[in-house]
């Protein structure tokens, strides 16, 4: 056993440890901080995250004996702090968290790109997140979070930020803590700004690490490429009918809506439509109901629409741009390539991990193809399609199945 001396969150404390435990162990059991969460306690997921000297660490690989004379943070010990208490504001507003399991980790690692990344864009947050796993959010609301606070910053300059900045370009960053008199005035002194010295704001602006991916990155824990904001899912079908006949049914958005199972159309015009889609998935049903613009190339044969919508019982919302091409594959026969790029947030955003949402995209892009064939073949067929439930089994089964074929070859 070993008697160790460190400083948490401010307060200086005395403690026996064992060699062998870590420091996830020690600030929970021990110093009954249980505020730092333990999940793989192999150094991959980050929800222990906790700032030692001022820079994140995980804290389950960090033997609480190599703490000794150290100074740690965890999400305890962030009352004051400037950018906490913005992103705090940010992770609320942006729906970015849902159990909280990853949020201490997430929001010292957030902290951490505030300070050194201050013109940080959303591939290089993503890249930065990627050692903090959250299985609930599909990450765009934390991403939009801390976009949102750098932009503020970048907006609207903060002192005690910058000097945070300073002081950590200086190597001497920490968490600004109160004092227990400081605390009972209402007043937060700010040690960094003794620090400061000559430090222009300007020399603070750490430059950018060199992009690591090129225009493409990958979502934490999937294989979904993100490409500018959100992810895209790309499928096609073919109709047995003329590149025409098509283009001129699917110009029809009624006619369109009467082959998309759960949709309907409440309003028109030319350049807008709105209305509302029912989805089942396994247990989970939602009806999205919201708007979309849409244009149209008719040389081209191209249709983008440009959706928002919301569930009104979870409160998930999402945004999407579908874009359709038609290709007359022959005389009588037409492919329809279709393109999601989508964002979703709030409780349905789960679904965005592990290719869930591609398949079930790719399943109702399936459907929609041999409903418009049957349309087209039975003009007189009026009745809508009702929302078809799809088994989430069967989804995972499937997405597998994909796996197993692209290691071994389709064959
Ligand atoms: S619990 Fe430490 S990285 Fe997962
Ligand atoms: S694991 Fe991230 S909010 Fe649940």
């Amino acid at each position: 056993m070993n008697i160790i001396t460190l400083t948490v969150n401010g307060q200086s404390i005395q403690k026996t440890v064992s060699d062998r435990t870590h420091l996830g162990d020690f600030l929970r059991d021990t110093v009954q901080l249980t505020g730092t969460h333990l999940g793989c306690e192999h150094g991959v997921c980050g929800a222990c995250t906790v700032l030692l000297d001022g820079e994140p660490v995980r804290a389950c690989i960090t033997y609480a004996v190599a703490c000794e004379g150290r100074s740690i943070t965890t999400i305890e010990g962030y009352d004051s702090d400037p950018v906490m208490s913005r992103l705090r504001v940010a992770f609320q507003a942006h729906h970015a968290l849902q159990c909280g399991y990853c949020t201490p980790g997430m929001l010292a690692t957030a902290r951490d790109i505030i300070l050194r990344l201050p013109q940080a864009d959303e591939q290089r947050v993503r890249i930065e997140l990627a050692g903090n796993l959250c299985r609930c959010t599909g990450y765009m609301g934390i991403v939009s979070a801390i976009l949102a606070v750098l932009q503020d910053l970048r907006d609207h300059p903060d002192a005690q930020v910058q000097a945070l900045r300073v002081a950590m370009a200086k190597g001497m960053t920490k968490p600004v803590v109160m004092s227990e008199a400081e605390a009972a005035q209402g007043f937060t002194s700010f040690e960094a700004k003794r620090e400061l010295g000559q430090i222009s704001e300007a020399s603070a602006q750490m430059p950018l690490r060199p992009a690591i991916i090129g225009g493409v990155s990958e979502t934490q824990g999937g294989s979904q490429q993100v490409q500018q904001k959100g992810t895209k899912v790309n499928a096609s079908f073919d109709v047995p009918f003329g590149v025409d006949a098509v283009w001129s049914f699917m110009s029809d958005l009624k006619a369109v809506a009467s082959c998309l199972p759960g949709a309907q159309i409440e309003s028109e015009t030319p350049e807008q439509v709105a209305g509302k889609i029912a989805i089942k998935f396994g247990p989970m049903s939602a009806i999205f109901k919201g708007s979309a613009t849409i244009s149209r190339d008719a040389a081209q044969r191209v249709a983008v629409l440009k959706g928002v919508g919301q569930d009104s019982v979870s409160q998930s919302r999402a945004t999407g741009d579908v874009r359709y091409q038609l290709e007359a594959s022959s005389a009588s026969s037409t492919r329809v390539a279709v393109e999601l790029l989508y964002t979703l947030q709030g409780p349905l955003a789960q679904f965005s991990r592990s290719g869930l949402v591609q398949e079930f995209v790719r399943r109702m892009v399936a459907d929609f193809g041999k409903n418009v064939s049957q349309r087209l073949a039975h003009p007189e067929t009026i009745a809508p399609p009702q929302a078809k439930a799809i088994h989430p089994v069967t989804v995972m089964l499937s997405i597998i199945w994909q796996k197993i074929k692209s290691v071994f070859g389709s064959r």
